[in-house]
Order: C-alpha cells, then sequence, then structure tokens
C-alpha cells in the first residue's frame, strides 16, 4: 500500500490543469467523498496494526498535497482568466488629476519669497490671542475703538481671549522674545467681526513685516517697499506714501501703487486717481519697543501690513472676497501654476 501511496504522490505533483473546470474535475477525482484518497482511508481500516502508523503519516501527507496542488491550480487559471478577460496590461495609464495651489497660498508664498531675499524670516503665532499682544503691547489705548465688540470676536465673553484681528500681534511676541537685529514676515490669517459681502470677510488674511535694528531709517522702509512693489508688480511699478494713522507706528503712512491697468492715467479700477491703495507701514512706535522688553534709545525699526486678499484682487483681479473660500473648483482650476 505504501508503493501506491507514493506513486500517487508523484502522480499529484505532476497534475496540471487548463481552466478552472479541469481543476474542479481533479478535485472530486481525489478529494471528493468518492475520491480515490477517501477511498485509501477505507482500506486504511484493515492495515496490519505494526504498519498503520506508517501508512497513516503517508496518507496524510498524500492528502495535504493533493489539497495544496489542486488550490494552487485553481488559483493560476483565476490569474490566467483575469488576465484574458479583465487586465489590458498594453494599456496606458489614466492621467492623475493634479490639484492646484489655492491663489491666496500663492500670493503669500510669492510675498514670502520677495521678503526672503531681502534677508527677511517667516515667525508665526497663535490666530487664538489675549489682549496684550493684539492691542495693549501695540499701543492701543484703553478707549480705542478697535477693541469693539463690533470689530473683535471675544471667546467666550471673556475679553483677554480673543481671535486676532491683524498679524501684528506677532510682532510683539517676536521682540519679547528676541534680541535685535529681527526681520521677520509673518503670515497668517486673522478674524473680524465684519458682515460677509463681496468687500469684506469675518476672517481674511494678512502679511506683517519687522525690521528692528540700530539705526532703522524711514529711507530703509521706503527702498523695502519700493523693492517689493517692483517685485510683485512688475519693474515699471511707481509707489507712493500717505501720510496716515496707526497706534504701534510713528510716523504712520499708506502706500499706494501706481495703477497697472492704466499704468497711473487713470481708468475704473482705480477710479479715476492712476493709484492703488496696498498696504499700511511706519516707525515703530517707541512705546511699543518698550513694552516689548526693547530699548528704543538704541535700537528703531520699521513695519508693514498688508491683506493677502487685496494683493490677489490686485494681481488677479477677484472682485467678490467670498470667492475665496467657496471651494468652487471652476474657479480654483484657473490658478494652475509652475510653483
Ligand atoms: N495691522 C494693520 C491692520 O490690520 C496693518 C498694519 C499697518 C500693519 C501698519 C503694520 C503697520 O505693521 O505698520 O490694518
Amino acid at each position: 500500500m505504501l508503493d501506491k501511496i507514493n506513486s500517487l504522490k508523484a502522480e499529484v505533483e505532476a497534475l496540471t490543469a487548463g481552466d478552472a473546470a479541469e481543476v474542479e474535475a481533479l478535485r472530486i477525482k481525489y478529494l471528493s467523498k468518492k475520491g480515490i484518497i477517501p477511498a485509501l482511508l477505507v482500506e486504511f481500516r484493515s492495515v496490519p496494526a505494526d504498519q498503520k502508523r506508517a501508512i497513516g503519516v503517508a496518507i496524510n501527507e498524500l492528502k495535504t498535497l493533493a489539497t495544496d496542488k489542486i488550490n494552487a491550480l485553481r488559483e493560476s487559471v483565476e490569474t490566467q482568466a483575469a488576465g484574458s478577460e479583465g487586465l489590458d496590461v498594453t494599456r496606458s495609464a489614466a492621467a492623475v488629476k493634479l490639484g492646484t495651489r489655492h491663489p491666496l497660498s500663492l500670493v503669500r508664498e510669492e510675498i514670502i519669497d520677495i521678503f526672503r531675499r531681502l534677508g527677511f524670516t517667516v515667525a508665526e503665532g497663535p490666530e487664538i490671542e489675549d489682549d496684550w499682544h493684539v492691542f495693549s503691547s501695540l499701543n492701543f489705548a484703553a478707549d480705542h475703538p478697535a477693541r469693539d465688540m463690533q470689530d473683535t470676536f471675544f471667546i467666550q465673553r471673556n475679553p483677554d481671549v480673543l481671535l486676532r484681528t491683524h498679524t501684528s500681534s506677532v510682532q510683539s511676541r517676536v521682540m519679547e522674545n528676541s534680541k535685535p537685529p529681527i526681520r521677520i514676515i509673518c503670515p497668517g490669517r486673522v478674524y473680524r467681526n465684519e458682515a460677509i459681502s463681496a468687500r469684506a470677510h469675518c476672517f481674511f488674511h494678512q502679511v506683517e513685516a519687522l525690521y528692528v535694528d540700530r539705526n532703522v531709517s524711514f529711507a530703509d522702509l521706503r527702498q523695502t517697499l519700493l523693492y517689493f512693489a517692483r517685485e510683485m508688480f512688475g519693474p515699471e511699478t511707481q509707489i507712493r506714501l500717505r501720510p496716515s494713522y496707526f497706534p504701534f507706528t510713528e510716523p504712520s503712512a499708506e502706500m499706494d501703487i501706481s495703477c497697472d491697468l492704466c499704468g497711473g492715467k487713470g481708468c475704473g479700477f482705480c477710479k479715476g486717481t492712476g493709484w492703488v491703495e496696498i498696504l499700511g507701514c511706519g516707525m515703530v512706535d517707541p512705546n511699543v519697543l518698550e513694552a516689548c522688553g526693547i530699548d528704543s534709545k538704541v535700537y528703531s525699526g520699521f513695519a508693514l501690513g498688508m491683506g493677502i486678499e487685496r494683493i490677489t484682487n490686485l494681481k488677479y483681479r477677484v472682485k467678490d472676497l467670498r470667492m475665496f473660500s467657496e471651494n468652487d473648483t471652476r474657479f480654483l482650476d484657473e490658478f494652475t501654476s509652475a510653483h
């Protein structure tokens, strides 16, 4: 009987099948109730006791071998079938659809890049802030209207926990924690309690720049602004500074650039003036330096802040601010870029 089992082992090892029906036929032949292997088990009953062990082991081995072999054959005919019917290995791959950068991200990166070339490094601060960093350290008087509920989102009616209304708060955090020279650029999201319309939103984005060192002058500020404007809007761009007021700068100014739509002649976009306003700036008020632990007799500095939506509007003529946060892919898909 051992010889018979061994020759069956050799036979099973050499089995082949061309399709699923042939595999099934083999399963029935060897493993089904009336198949060859179960028949061996019946025969096994009459094996003399001293041979039972050896023959029992051999039958078990044969059974495992046959089961494994038939399973392997089944798997291989199934993959072959899939190959011939479902899988076309010569087909070229479907193109992967790439997303696009958000226009605000493109403009933010471009602004950062320009300032980086002047030696500025990126600094960030929290969006949930306290009164000190958003207002008090920046020389806002206790009754300054910007602190008003109408502008600022306070959290849980606690006047000391609020959403920052400008990125100037990052200035005071960095000045508190580092020594001049300081040259930082601070991009971030800010919040104001405004009714949402085409021209105003309850959140938007700003970039703040701050430079503090010995002998920083208004001329340094002006030259930095001119460099920025020409890098951002083209080498022909002109700038002009108009006197203004911010609590944290003295003197303060607002910067306009020549309207790039009409080249300064005056058009609908610049309301006939030839100029469009793009940012606020000034020399850091000595009170601010002192509040943040910097000796205002030794150091001076300039700061500037701009809205990223505003710059994006000027670059890409996006008329309605709400477009930036509606995630309409027809709008977003227009900003494919090499960046
Ligand atoms: N924080 C101002 C705002 O939100 C913008 C600004 C103006 C920032 C003048 C500055 C600055 O750093 O010097 O409107």
